[in-house]
């Protein structure tokens, strides 16, 4: 069994038997944040180096001793702070500890700010995580891609999407993500933070019809699989 509590905007905490991940822990300067208390994460996800995503990732990983899997050049950036860090790239599934993980693509940036200086932040992801006999697909931010469809064949139990429009998928691009990516359900995410990322998520779930079942989480509300 696996516990999914949305924190609001794109961070999500991932529990179960012996394992608990927060991914995109955008929480201390995310108007949106509920539900974020008193998690000890062993391992962090990070889809790329923008700041509505990378959050409190240094913080909470110097706090827990936990493990920030992200992109190569993030884990530089981060490992140069005094983070554990584990950088990886596109490839096939990485067997973990809890499962297995695999990094995909996302159609967006990864710039890390620093000062008035922009640092090469790599390639942003989506991760397909395994956990606990559940697989998870956090998409990150991300336009609309035709390579979403090669995720039909993994199975995918729950998929987190974007669904805010302006930096990332609108609510009509995303409900075409879900006919590719054929997931059980769906959690949309990443919409009315801000107000250039406004989305009405009843619109979304019409959209998406009885291809998979959509779950409006509202911050600090958790689903179990
Ligand atoms: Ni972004
Ligand atoms: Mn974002």
């Amino acid at each position: 069994m696996l516990k999914v509590r949305f924190l609001g905007h794109a961070a999500f905490h991932l529990e179960g038997d012996g394992f608990s991940a927060l991914v995109d822990p955008f929480l201390s300067g995310n108007p949106a944040c509920a539900g974020a208390e008193g998690i000890e994460p062993q391992w962090i996800f990070v889809t790329h180096g923008h700041g509505d995503h990378l959050g409190d990732t240094v913080s909470i990983a110097k706090r827990t001793g936990a493990t920030v899997v992200c992109n190569y050049e993030l884990s530089l950036i981060l490992g140069r702070q005094g983070v554990n860090t584990m950088g990886m790239y596109f490839a096939g599934r990485t067997q973990m500890p809890f499962g297995t993980v695999r990094m995909v693509k996302a159609l967006h940036g990864s710039g890390v700010v620093e000062g008035d200086r922009v640092l090469y932040g790599g390639l942003a992801c989506g991760f397909v995580i395994e956990a606990c006999g559940v697989k998870v697909y956090h998409a990150g931010d991300t336009g609309l891609t035709s390579d979403m469809a090669l995720l039909a064949q993994d199975g995918i139990d729950l998929a987190l999407l974007p669904i805010g429009g302006f930096y990332v998928m609108d609510c009509e691009d995303a409900a075409r993500a879900v006919g590719m990516i054929r997931p059980k359900r769906v959690v949309p995410m990443h919409y009315d933070t801000f107000p250039p990322i406004k989305a009405d998520p009843r619109r979304f779930a019409q959209l998406v019809g009885d291809l998979a079942e959509v779950r409006t989480l509202k911050p600090g509300e958790e689903m179990e699989l």
